[in-house]
């Protein structure tokens, strides 16, 4: 019997995810023996290229990442398998073209399974579905087919549900992956093994012992070159319907009772559908929108565009574990530095028999949970002050990742998921009742804040935290925004 054939398709293949994530990570994948025996990869995408074009176009993209000076003769040896095909998603004798070389590279044979990448703008993912579906490439009578769709999917709950219907006229559901990159960080699956391989924490994991829980993700850069993409986006389609909803999911769903995909999202279904819907005046009343300063400036940005490059949320959730308990949520760009961390405030002691010194504040217990870039774990406590009466200090015991497992780099977060997808693990990957139920999250949000008679956004300095309206958002609750890992005071600064 000969072996498998298996083939990744890249519809979008000339583009940056394709050049500085997804080559780059089948490449390490191939470096750590990791991928199947004979996969070949064709690129496909509307730049007239050569194959040696194409592969050279992909080492560049890998270069940049400065992985390749030692590795050359294996990127020479991955960069036979890499094909390319120059093609239109909207022209249907181009999809014939495609499946033609398909079976040329899989040596004259049907190959026997194919993995289909969406990496293309979303406007074309339609016509993408369509051509696999015209030309067969969908049928699996010689192996697997799966497609992998990159986010976002839809733009609020009708589209996303038309797209579904879409994609479901063509393929099952068990052959759809729709990606969300932060699955594919190590932090984010840990919070699965350090919530539910541990028995010390989720004793304390609900509203009996946790005050609040604080999700952000920063990012220093601005919009850049991504100006026309993301005025029509903005921080809720980009970050928060997605990344940040995954993160609470993560960190608020009951235990699954097994690993396998649909146990586990099964369960993150299950608290998506129990946080509080906003009516669009809770929304308002509950979420503040801010504008960096010069976004307006930027290539690509409408004149006098209200789109928002940061948001802050204050969500509940409607359960037995989390009622009363406030999730608050903040993502931006242009921001003061770049992290990803989740913070789990605990309550204060019921009865406080230390009384903290004049002007000490009594600093609550707080779990970081850090997702980036220093991929760790901090608590904070209270300690003595030694040889001063009963004075205390807050203090962290700290875990991180880069000193634990010194010999083990962090992988991309497009290698796991990537090997997952050839594997048929979905676990990762999202399903279409949880893409959609995401947007009934956020469909008020996107309603009060795109609607005429909204107010415009906050302006806040590059460089900043966001508007001073986020701070007030938590004032008004008695609280402030925290930071979970490797800072001393109970501040941003
Ligand atoms: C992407 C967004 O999904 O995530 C970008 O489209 C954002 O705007 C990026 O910069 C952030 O990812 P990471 O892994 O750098 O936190």
């Amino acid at each position: 019997m000969t072996d498998a054939i298996t083939t990744i398709v890249i519809f979008g293949a000339t583009g940056d995810l394709a050049q500085r994530k997804l080559v780059p990570a089948l490449f390490n994948l191939r470096c750590k023996g990791r991928l199947p025996r004979g996969l070949r990869i064709v690129g496909y995408a509307r730049s007239s290229l050569t194959d040696d074009q194409y592969r050279k176009l992909m080492w560049n993209g890998a270069r940049e990442l400065g992985q390749l000076e030692t590795r050359a003769e294996e990127w020479e040896a991955f960069a036979r398998d890499l094909f390319y095909v120059c093609g239109d998603l909207t022209v249907p004798g181009d999809f014939m073209r495609l499946r033609q070389r398909i079976s040329e590279v899989s040596e004259g044979a049907e190959p026997s399974n194919v993995l289909i990448y969406l990496s293309v703008a979303p406007s074309l993912y339609e016509a993408a579905i369509k051509g696999i579906q015209a030309s067969g490439l969908a049928e699996e009578d010689t192996g697997w087919r799966r497609v992998i769709i990159e986010k976002p999917f839809g733009r609020d709950l009708v589209s996303a549900k038309a797209l579904n219907k879409v994609v479901h006229q063509v393929v099952e559901e068990r052959q759809v992956y729709r990606i969300d990159h932060y699955l594919g960080k190590e932090t984010v699956q840990n919070l699965l093994v350090f919530r539910f391989a541990n028995a010390i924490f989720e004793p304390l994991w609900n509203r009996n012992y946790i005050d609040n829980v604080q999700i952000t993700v920063a990012e220093k850069v601005s919009v850049g070159d991504r100006g026309s993409y993301y005025d029509g986006s903005g921080v809720i389609r980009d970050m928060v319907q997605n990344h940040l909803l995954q993160l609470l999911t993560m960190v608020a769903m009951e235990p699954p009772s097994a690993i396998d995909a649909e146990s586990l999202r099964n369960k993150k279904v299950e608290m998506l559908k129990a946080i509080r819907r906003w009516t669009p005046d809770d929304a308002a009343e509950n979420t503040v929108r801010g504008q960096y300063r010069g976004y307006l400036e930027e290539k690509g940005v409408g004149p006098g565009s209200t789109t928002a490059t940061y948001a802050a949320l204050r969500l509940y959730i409607d359960n037995w574990r989390w009622q009363g308990v406030p999730f608050y949520l903040r993502s931006g760009k242009a921001m003061t530095e770049k992290v990803s961390e989740i913070a789990i405030q605990f309550r204060c002691p019921p009865h406080m028999m230390f009384a903290p010194g004049p002007g000490v504040k009594l600093t609550p217990n707080v779990l970081g949970l850090c997702i980036q870039p220093d991929e760790g774990i901090h608590l904070r406590f209270e300690v003595k002050v030694p040889d001063q009466g009963m004075a205390m200090r807050s203090e962290n015991m700290e875990f991180h990742y880069g000193s634990a497992f010194r010999d083990q780099a962090i992988p991309e977060a497009y290698e796991r998921l990537l090997q997952d997808a050839l594997d048929g693990d979905a676990s990762l990957f999202i399903r279409s009742d949880h893409i959609e139920e995401a947007w009934r999250v956020v469909d008020p949000l996107l309603a009060a804040w795109e609607g005429g008679d909204s107010s415009p956004p906050h302006l806040y300095d590059p460089g900043s935290w966001g508007p001073d309206a986020a701070d007030d958002l938590l004032a008004r609750d008695g609280r402030s925004w925290i930071r979970g890992c490797g800072v001393h005071d109970d501040t941003d600064g």
